[in-house]
């Protein structure tokens, strides 16, 4: 029985769906019952759990093979990042707990750096689960390829889509979820001690101007990629509601500049989904 947090999410539901199609048993953890009821239709188990609820949590975890952990994306976090450390305690007390015998937790690229950025939470995480005494595995993958969401609407409406990153002839490092959550499952019916870290790619690199041209493929109309010019990104995310925008830009500024890259780039596997196949189902999904 293998327990899997966020699990109704993008990641979580693939790791879910990888065990699952793989015979495995799967109890899916989720924060709204109703959330479950697909879940528990599939065969799963299920557990409510919120993810600063200790003893939900530890009942969740316990007498599992394994468990999957993520912490739910926060764009806008507070400085410090207090919100993901109150998670990252609830976490591996819920772990301490229940002892299960490995986690195996999503982290990212660049989640450990010189620089803070939106992805030094997932470096609090990191050490909150590595201190302790359970085998934990860190995921680090890249740009999930369903970033793009964000563009459907313009590339269909409008023919452009808004780029962050940027240069637009610069590839970037980026990732299908359902590898992800593949690449998750996989792991957690691996043996190991100590603490791993498993970096995550998809399988070529791709740039802005060639996210576009797959959209533009796929919609059978021309559509091209915009550069956002950096100096309005501050005034823009607080036009947006952002109270501190700053990780988030530097976190861009690390993709664009290079200083957000794998730590070990002969070793990082390959997911196999292509970035056109991530978009089709995006459309399909508007
Ligand atoms: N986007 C990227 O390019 C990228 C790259 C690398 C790493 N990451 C990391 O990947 C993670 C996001 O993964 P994802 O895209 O799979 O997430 P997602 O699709 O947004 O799913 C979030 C999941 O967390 C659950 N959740 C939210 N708040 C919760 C709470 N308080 N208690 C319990 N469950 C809660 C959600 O449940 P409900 O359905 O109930 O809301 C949902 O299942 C983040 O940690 C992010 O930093 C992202």
């Amino acid at each position: 029985m293998y327990a899997v947090t966020g699990i109704t999410g993008q990641v979580g539901g693939a790791t879910g769906r990888t065990l699952l199609n793989a015979g495995l048993s799967v109890r899916a953890v989720v924060r709204d019952a109703p959330k479950g009821a697909p879940w528990k239709q599939r065969g799963c188990e299920v557990a409510v759990a919120d993810m600063n609820d200790v003893p939900a949590l530890s009942a969740a975890f316990t007498g599992t093979s394994g468990v999957f952990v993520m912490i739910p994306a926060n764009y806008d976090p507070e400085p410090g990042f207090p919100e993901i450390r109150a998670v990252s305690a609830a976490l591996a007390s819920a772990v301490r707990a229940a002892k299960p015998p490995k986690v195996v937790v999503l982290s990212s690229i660049g989640a450990v750096g010189m620089k803070p950025t939106l992805l030094s939470q997932l470096g609090v995480v990191e050490q909150a689960l590595g201190d302790l005494a359970t085998p934990a595995c860190f995921l680090r993958p890249c740009w999930f390829m369903e970033n793009s969401t964000w563009d459907v609407e313009s590339a269909r409406d409008r023919g452009v889509i808004s780029s962050f990153l940027q240069p637009l002839d610069k590839t970037v490092p980026m990732v299908a979820t359902a590898d992800v959550g593949r690449a998750a499952a996989e792991l957690l019916q691996e043996t190991w001690t100590g603490k791993r870290i498993i970096e995550l790619e998809g399988p070529v690199r791709v740039t802005p101007n060639e996210v576009a041209a797959t959209f533009a493929e796929l919609f059978g109309h021309p559509v091209r990629a915009e550069a956002v010019p950096r100096q309005t990104w501050e005034q823009l995310f607080r036009s947006q509601g952002m109270k501190h925008p700053e990780p988030r830009i530097q976190m861009l500024d690390g993709y664009n500049q290079g200083w957000i890259e794998f730590e070990q780039l002969e070793t990082v596997r390959k997911g196999q989904i292509a970035l056109k196949e991530v978009l089709k189902g995006l459309i399909g999904a508007k």
